[in-house]
Parts: structure tokens; C-alpha cells; sequence
């Protein structure tokens, strides 16, 4: 790689760090209030009966970015063997306490190294959205690695197109990147998914935002 090509590769990879670090740091302090505006029965959260339904009871189950583990991780592991992931000290620590029948890894999920077809689905909630976006093609390829045929992903992602958004959010500095909903879906197939469903909806601790939720299978074929 010629000099300048090292510096602008070197400048992306600063910018993202910048941009994790914000993340991560920012739900460090706002664990506990974020926790508070979760709700245990919500449209999201219903929508983790598909996988109940879809997978059998003991099965291998990856929850990125799981934050502080409720709702959702607490219920996954009504069901199922929970790996939690989250890069948040703070969120991890409560999980720990929240949902003590879950393995937890303090880890970025942008750099997870588990074996090849190791679990029977991935769920992801509200954290890829946090992602760079230019991010999210590895990142899904990367789920896809580590699932086993034909095992299933359930992903929130973004539903409209925001390149990169940065603000104050629950007294924090956060940030935000996605495509939008048609973007996301391609993604999703170029990275190895066939897509069962997909739909859109509100999210119950922003009014007016509203993200896609998407249900896809390890492509076999
Ligand atoms: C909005 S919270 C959602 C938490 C949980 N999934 C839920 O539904 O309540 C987003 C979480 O994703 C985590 N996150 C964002 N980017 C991440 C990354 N690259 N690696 C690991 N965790 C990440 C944040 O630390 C935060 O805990």
C-alpha cells in the first residue's frame, strides 16, 4: 500500500474508533437510565417469540449488543443457552446481575472471533444502528459465519438513510449510522440470508423513531 492510501485507511480507522468510543462511553453513563425506558412488552419483544417458535428449546443463542440483558436477554434465556455481547463495561455489569443464567463477553461485536456454525440464531436489537455503516457488510457476514445452518438472525437495523448522526440523547453524546430499509434488505442477501420477514416498527423508547426489523436464515443453497 502506497503512504497515502496507509493515511486515509489509518484516517478511517481513527474515525471509527472515535465513533465507537462515543458509543461505548456514552452508554456507560446512561446504563441504568436507558434500562428504565425498556419495556418487557413491546412490539420488539414480541417479536422474539419467532425464534421460541422456530428454534428448539437449548439452543445456542447470540444476543449482540445486548446492553444491560432486559428485555431481551432475559427473555431468551427463558428458552435457550444466552450468549450476551455488549462493549459497555456498564451494561455488561448490570447484565451480569439481571440475567444471571447468561454467559456475557464485554467484547466489540464488530470483532467477534467464535467458531464457524457455532450458534442456531443471532439477535441483534438496537446495536448496529450504533455501527459505522460501512461496517455492517462485515459485521453480517461475519453472523453469518458463526451461525449453523440453517440458523436464523433477527436484526434491527436502520429503516431510513442517515450516514452518520450525532447528538445528545438521554444527556450523552450518541451516535447513529445506517442505510435505509431497501439498502438493508440487499445487504442482508448479498451477505448470505434468505429474508422470511421484514417490517418496520416504532421504537417504544423514542416517539416518532422507528427502525427495521428483519427474520433471515443461513442461506444454504
Ligand atoms: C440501544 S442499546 C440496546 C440494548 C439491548 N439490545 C436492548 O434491546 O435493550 C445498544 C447497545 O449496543 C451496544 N453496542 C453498540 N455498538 C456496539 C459494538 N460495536 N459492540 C458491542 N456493543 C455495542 C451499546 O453498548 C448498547 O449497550
Amino acid at each position: 500500500m502506497v503512504l497515502r492510501e496507509q493515511l486515509l485507511e489509518n484516517n478511517k480507522r481513527q474515525t471509527c474508533m472515535d465513533e465507537k468510543t462515543i458509543v461505548r462511553a456514552g452508554y456507560d453513563a446512561i446504563a441504568a437510565k436507558y434500562l428504565k425506558t425498556r419495556s418487557e412488552d413491546s412490539e420488539d419483544v414480541q417479536l422474539l417469540q419467532e425464534l421460541v417458535q422456530r428454534l428448539p428449546k437449548g439452543a445456542k443463542v447470540l444476543d449482540a449488543g445486548c446492553g444491560a440483558g432486559v428485555p431481551v436477554t432475559r427473555y431468551l434465556i427463558k428458552f435457550f443457552d444466552v450468549t450476551g455481547v455488549d462493549f459497555a463495561e456498564e451494561q455488561i455489569r448490570l447484565a451480569r446481575q439481571l440475567v444471571p443464567g447468561a454467559h456475557f463477553l464485554c467484547q466489540d461485536i464488530t470483532q467477534l472471533t467464535l467458531a464457524d456454525n457455532f450458534f442456531d440464531a443471532i439477535c441483534s436489537y438496537y446495536a448496529i444502528i450504533h455501527i459505522p455503516r460501512q461496517e455492517h457488510k462485515e459485521l453480517l457476514l461475519n453472523f453469518q459465519r458463526m451461525l449453523k445452518p440453517p440458523g436464523l438472525a433477527l436484526l434491527c437495523l436502520g429503516a431510513d438513510d442517515l450516514e452518520k448522526d450525532i447528538h445528545v440523547y438521554h444527556g450523552t453524546r450518541m451516535y447513529w449510522s445506517h442505510y435505509d430499509t431497501e439498502t438493508n434488505l440487499n445487504l442482508v442477501k448479498e451477505c448470505g440470508f434468505a429474508i422470511i420477514w421484514s417490517k418496520v416498527v416504532a421504537d417504544s423508547t423514542s416517539p416518532g423513531a422507528s427502525h427495521l426489523f428483519v427474520l433471515a436464515q443461513k442461506d444454504c443453497a
